[in-house]
């Protein structure tokens, strides 16, 4: 019998120091799963610009990580003292509210970690965003959002965990996802600063151009209008169509380089002059390349610098043919033509419609690819009526707008070649043709 006893207690040893090692293998297999998500968070957050979708990834892989319903990351305004979230608790609308309240506020102001099993129960949570959202918070761990000043640029919060509390283990985690997050944030708010003041000046440089110009004034932006539409139309990718927004707003950056007293000219060229105007695509093409375009952006000055090029190879300035124009440029040369005829001139009013889509027909296959006119045809009737009379939008009837809104410039066409015309039919003619040759000139 003892010897049995002895063996039994070997046996229970045995089995006890077995299961431990069984622990311990889960944990150090857990702890391995934990670094791998945190290597995988740093990865992908680091190539993440969009601040949108930076911030969604950051609190998708936390929710997993830390077996949490609810992750929301507020973000410091230090201009309004608010903190704010955009994509908190599944709502579209963007959270705010002052950068001293709750929770949040509390860890915030004093970078302390809080960690609590009952949020109601304690004094410092604010229930008025469950109250908006009808959501109800039990656990809430929230950690402060450190960038490398030690500055606090927000606060990271996961709530109600689904076993239990959040542990000790939980608050590091969260912690160290914190120093990752913090810094591709602030990689992308830094990276939309900078794409603001880009956009901005680039606007600058064009409404410069626009405003010099006279004769042609909103040309720039009237053409990018119509050129992103086309884009649009065309199903161009959002960043293929940014590259051909930029080539629109500088395509004619070029005309700064031109003489005014034969910009201006509000009489025939002569032939020399006419030459010395067709220079203003080659100067594009130099003044755009002296500025260091970001990688997407590269193609900005050969596509602004070919919107005179024409398939059948006779365009200026490299008689491109065909499909060695860049696509963007065939767009341009579409709405380029498209504004050239349509807009308004000191000395005259706009040339009709039909008139304007003859010489627009005429060229097709010849100086415009087809499939660019083909798609431009589709542009709706409200937006059409929006560029024409761009800078006096605040004179147009929001219902009428309405009306026009299902209807393509190709129906406006077909409709007025009809000799028999319904009630709808006659109804948008009219609207349309309203705006298009409303009687005012530009001074
Ligand atoms: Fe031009």
């Amino acid at each position: 019998m003892p010897i049995m006893k002895n063996s039994s207690k070997k046996h229970e040893a045995g089995t006890t120091s077995v299961s431990r090692l069984r622990a311990q293998i889960s944990r150090l297999k857990n702890e391995q799963e934990r670094l791998k998500s945190l290597l995988g968070i740093a990865r992908n957050l680091s190539v993440e610009m969009n601040l949108d979708l930076l911030l969604s990834k950051i609190m998708k892989e936390v929710r997993f990580i830390l077996d949490a319903d609810r992750c929301s990351i507020f973000l410091l305004d230090e201009n309004s003292n608010e903190l704010w979230s955009r994509v908190a608790y599944g709502l579209q609308e963007e959270i705010r509210f002052p950068a001293n309240k709750g929770i949040a506020g509390h860890v915030c102001r004093t970078g302390e970690v809080i960690n609590i099993p009952d949020a109601y129960k304690d004094d410092r949570f604010n229930p008025e965003i469950d109250k908006k959202t009808g959501y109800q918070t039990k656990s809430i761990l929230t950690v402060p959002m450190q960038n490398r000043f030690n500055q606090i640029i927000g606060v990271f919060q996961v709530l109600n965990k689904k076993n239990g509390k959040f542990t000790k283990e939980n608050e590091e985690i969260l912690t160290a996802i914190g120093s990752i997050a913090t810094a591709a944030i602030e990689n992308s708010l830094l990276y939309a600063e900078q794409k603001k003041s880009f956009t901005s000046f680039i606007e600058a440089l064009s409404t410069t151009l626009d405003s010099r110009d006279y004769i042609t004034a909103g040309h720039s932006r009237r053409v990018t209008l119509y050129a992103v539409e086309i884009a649009r139309l065309m199903k161009l990718d959002p960043e293929q169509r940014e590259v051909i927004r930029y080539a629109g707003l500088l395509h004619d950056i070029g005309k700064i380089g031109i003489p005014e007293v034969i910009l201006l000219k509000d009489r025939k060229l002569s032939e020399d002059e006419y030459e010395m105007i067709k220079r203003h695509a080659n100067l594009t093409r130099s003044i755009l390349n002296k500025i260091n375009f970001m990688k997407n952006y590269r193609d900005i000055p050969s596509i602004a610098a070919s919107h005179h090029e024409r398939i059948d190879g006779q365009g200026y300035p490299d008689n491109m043919r065909g499909d060695d124009i860049p696509l963007g440029g065939k767009i341009l040369a579409v709405a380029d033509a498209f504004d050239a005829l349509t807009s308004r001139k000191p000395y005259q009013d706009r040339i009709e419609l039909d008139k304007v889509m003859e010489i627009i027909e005429r060229d097709t296959g010849k100086a415009f690819e087809p499939y660019v006119v083909y798609n431009f045809k589709f542009i709706g009737l409200d937006k059409l009526i929006l560029i024409l009379e761009y800078g006096h939008t605040h004179e147009i009837d929001k219902e009428e707008l309405k009306i026009l809104e299902n209807h393509t410039l190709a129906d406006i066409i077909e409709i007025r070649t009809k000799s028999i015309k319904t009630e709808n039919e006659l109804e948008i003619e009219n609207i349309f043709m309203r705006y298009y040759l409303r009687q005012y000139r530009i001074k």
